[in-house]
């Protein structure tokens, strides 16, 4: 494919630029609160192809579809159900996306063939405002080439798609730094099928019972949402993910080093900034995520640190887990699946 991307500021005319992209059926990338999203138009057949061609995603994986408001739910739900509306009243614009029943107007190819879709209102003023002014649904995964990290930055996305897509709107960084939410409100009982940037704690309170589904990556047959594969948000390094108390982490950390180093092999580490001070002697290659309390630090840096770790190709990325509490259980998810289910569990 020969695509020149153009990078277009987060302006007025660049937003316009981008509307007109996305209205003749074009693939362009846009900040969100979380993390970048490939967008073409939804209810566009061939839009809808060209993200999986240019993402090299799987056709079996479904798109997650972006309004601008949650009035616009009937154009691309059959019917809303009660959590939907209790959820989106309380949560929208921000990082939870619903499964709910297709609307007829969604094309087969948006939902893998599948007869429930995903939709979210982002809370973010570019993606709002690319949204209203391309006047369809636009539908984004996040703009990595499949299994990738996803973008956080402009220059990642461009790091992964630059020639497979037509514009990105230079948002800067974006502020929540891991992905939204996935919740699938079509059954009885509400079903997180992704942590994200909405903790469950906040689910259960608004909802009372969520069940937790798809948290196993070999789920196998019956997989909901293919962002539960083992191996996703990857860097190219091997990566190890240590749980449990903190001070037999910090050991196991400690000991693994010396142990990698002794056999020649450079090892990055992907840590807190607290344990960065109490192995900063070991001299390996540190990317800090903020403090261990800060979870919300941690997500926001998260995939630039690991990116940027990755980028000078250790022989391993040893990183350590910091609990399932709001935040860090997203945060937990998204190492795990980093690791491609290497964790080290840790107890006294
Ligand atoms: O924060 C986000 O959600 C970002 C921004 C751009 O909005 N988007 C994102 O999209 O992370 P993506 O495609 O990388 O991840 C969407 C996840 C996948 O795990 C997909 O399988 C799941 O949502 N999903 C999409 N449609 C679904 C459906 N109809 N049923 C079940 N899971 C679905
Ligand atoms: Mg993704």
């Amino acid at each position: 494919m020969c695509i020149t991307t153009k990078r277009l500021a987060a302006d007025a005319a660049g937003i316009a630029e981008a509307a007109t992209l996305l209205r003749a059926g074009r693939l362009v990338a846009f900040p969100t609160e979380t993390v970048y999203g490939l967008g073409g138009d939804a209810l566009n057949p061939a839009a809808v192809a060209a993200i999986f061609t240019a993402k090299g995603r799987p056709a079996s994986d479904p798109l997650i579809i972006h309004l601008a408001d949650a009035t616009d739910l009937p154009r691309v739900v059959a019917a809303v159900p009660p959590a939907a509306l209790r959820l989106g009243a309380a949560l929208w614009p921000g990082p939870l996306t619903l499964i709910m029943p297709r609307g007829a107007a969604v094309p087969y190819a948006v939902t893998a063939g599948g007869p429930n879709v995903a939709v979210r209102v982002p809370d973010h003023p570019v993606a709002h405002a690319l949204i209203v002014a391309a006047g369809t649904p636009v539908a984004a995964p996040s703009a990595n080439r499949f299994g990738h990290t996803s973008p956080t930055a402009a220059c990642h996305v461009l790091a992964d798609l630059d020639g497979r897509i037509d514009a990105v709107v230079d948002g800067g960084v974006t502020p929540i730094g891991i992905e939204s939410t996935v919740l699938d409100v079509t059954g009885a009982v509400p079903t997180l099928l992704r942590p994200g940037g909405i903790s469950l704690e906040t689910l259960r309170d608004l909802l009372g019972e969520v069940a937790l589904g798809g948290q196993a990556p070999t789920a196998g047959a019956g997989l909901a949402a293919p962002g539960l594969l083992a191996r996703h948000y990857a860097p190219r390094s091997a990566m190890v993910l240590v749980v449990g108390p903190t001070h037999l982490a910090l050991a196991w950390l400690r000991k693994r080093v010396i142990y990698e180093q002794a056999a020649g092999r450079r090892v990055g580490l992907l840590i807190p900034d607290e344990d960065a001070a109490s192995l900063a002697d070991l001299g390996s290659d540190i990317e800090r995520l903020g403090p261990a309390s800060e979870p919300d630090t941690v997500a926001h840096r998260l995939y630039a640190a690991l990116r940027a770790l990755d980028a000078r190709r250790p022989a391993l990325i040893l990183a350590r887990d910091l609990g399932a509490t709001g935040l860090a259980r997203a945060i937990r998810d998204r190492l795990t699946r980093a690791a491609s289910g290497h964790v080290v569990y840790l107890s006294r």
